[in-house]
């Protein structure tokens, strides 16, 4: 291990014995608030949900489901995940809020009163959640009438950073849920591999009635990461813990690789096509790069490269930088020679969650879950601008061509014209019909491939239409 290696180790061993020391003193103090609760305050708190009932007003079965998944998506999941389950409660399934944290379930089906998700939102409760923030009566009243009417859970609704949640711990793919987290383009832009839930569809550009769709099969869970080598020869697609390798002429199997830490969230082929890039990492852990010779895939080496998530990686044009963005906020630069960082960049102040070189390789643009996009200078580590103005994660970035335009997926379905020196995105391209999570570009930037929650691939064109929208296939 090399120095720097070894004090990151250091580091991350440290933070998780943090981890676990907070992990005992928060069940310790969920017992004290739980005496509190069961005490005075309790009566009270049944007043005041009576109390704000009606204001909600009346909606049906599956929009007071809707609108009670997006305020937890808004305000809860952030802290209970697969990855991050504060008060050890996950809400993303109705099966795991039932389960619920050391307190117990979290809902009690049809009685809003009894529920804690209920309970701890009222303003005087405490513990309080969200815990510095406080939802309007209103916002209360709909998460008690969707308990009241049975609790249903809409799964799909609560993605909106999909990306930041384990799939591994969402378990199966609901029937029907086939959200598009990665897309590769082949270099001739005449294939484009798609992974919808955990089936690989390798869609066909050219044929527009005749689509010949090769379906590769071989991943359990939802398909994090693809790449398409930059000779054309090799695809590789990653889901939780397992690359597969496909010769791209007969779209037949040409190696796995199974042993990774967790799900593979990003892959890259070195450009020389000889070495594959793999980021991944188990929840709560180090992400790990490492880099397998693709002749084989033996590893030739592996490294930790951020404490937490990697969600992208790019490689500088001239081949020698791999460029990683991390739910620790930082981008950082490695040798591709030697495994050695070279610099990082404290870049957002939520996680980094894309990347993308200019072709010049003089700039990197980095989106993060802060809703900002920035321009860096690849050698002084300056920032040179910074855009405001997304409405949500910058899921994805695409810069096509040796130009000042650059392209961002957001999680509104639409597609944002940036410049490298604007304050704000310019034009405001035409809406996906559901949220985007990645983003692929011809090489000479006329057409755009982004993929959305729904299962759908949208293509537009540079005049920001969507001219063409390639369905999911059947599972
Ligand atoms: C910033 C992080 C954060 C957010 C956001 C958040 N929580 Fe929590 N939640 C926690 C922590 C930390 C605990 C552990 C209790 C404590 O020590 O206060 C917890 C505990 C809980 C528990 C008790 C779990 C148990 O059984 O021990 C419930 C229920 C809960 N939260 C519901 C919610 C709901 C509903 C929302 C959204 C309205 C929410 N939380 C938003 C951090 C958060």
């Amino acid at each position: 291990m090399s120095q720097p290696e070894k004090a990151a180790a250091k580091k991350i061993s440290a933070d998780s014995r943090h981890l676990r020391l907070r992990g005992l003193i928060v069940r310790t103090r969920m017992k004290r608030f739980a005496i509190k609760l069961t005490s005075a305050s309790l009566a009270k708190l049944a007043f005041a949900i009576t109390a704000t009932w009606p204001s909600a007003g009346q909606a049906d079965g599956t929009s007071l489901a809707k609108r009670a998944m997006h305020l937890l998506r808004d305000n809860c999941i952030r802290c209970h995940n697969a990855k991050k389950n504060k008060g050890d409660l996950n809400l993303t399934g109705r099966a795991l809020a039932l389960k619920g944290g050391g307190e117990g379930p979290a809902f009690v089906t049809g009685k809003a009163e009894e529920s804690h998700i209920i309970q701890f939102i009222q303003p005087n409760s405490d513990p309080h959640m969200p815990p510095k923030e406080q939802l309007d009566g209103e916002q209360i009243a709909a998460l008690g009438q969707w308990i009241d009417s049975g609790a249903e859970w809409l799964p799909a609704e609560l993605v909106i950073e999909a990306k930041l949640l384990d799939p591994a711990a969402l378990g199966q793919l609901p029937g029907g849920y086939q959200p598009v987290f990665a897309l590769a383009l082949s270099p001739d832009d005449k294939q484009l591999a798609a992974g919808h839930g955990n089936l690989v569809t390798v869609h066909n550009l050219t044929e527009k009635d005749k689509p010949a769709l090769p379906k590769l099969t071989g991943h359990l869970d939802a398909i994090q990461s693809i790449a398409w080598s930059a000779d054309g020869k090799r695809l590789a697609t990653g889901g939780f813990r397992k690359v597969l390798l496909w010769n791209t002429a007969d779209w037949s199997p040409a190696g796995e690789i199974s042993d990774l830490p967790g799900r593979v969230s990003a892959m890259v082929f070195t450009s020389s096509n000889t070495a594959l890039a793999t980021a991944s990492n188990a929840p709560g852990q180090a992400g790990e790069v490492a880099l397998w010779v693709v002749d084989g895939l033996a590893k030739r080496q592996a490294w930790q490269a951020h404490n937490g998530t990697i969600f992208d990686m790019a490689i500088a044009p001239d081949g020698e930088t791999l460029a990683t963005a991390g739910a620790d906020k930082l981008v950082r630069f490695w040798s591709l020679a030697t495994g050695e960082q070279m610099m990082q960049i404290e870049a957002h102040t939520s996680p980094v969650l894309s990347l993308a070189y200019k072709p010049d390789g003089a700039l990197l643009a980095s989106g993060g879950a802060d809703k900002e996009l920035k321009i860096w200078d690849t050698k002084t580590r300056e920032q040179k601008n910074l855009v405001t103005g997304h409405p949500g994660n910058v899921a994805a970035i695409a810069w096509p061509e040796k130009k000042a335009e650059l392209i961002t997926a957001s999680d509104d379905g639409a597609l944002r014209l940036c410049n490298e020196t604007s304050k704000s995105p310019g034009k405001t391209w035409s809406k996906a019909g559901d949220l985007l999570h990645c983003l692929a570009a011809t090489a000479d930037g006329k057409l755009l491939y982004g993929g959305a929650d729904n299962g759908r691939v949208y293509a537009w064109d540079r005049t920001g239409k969507i001219t063409r929208t390639l369905e999911p296939p059947k599972p």
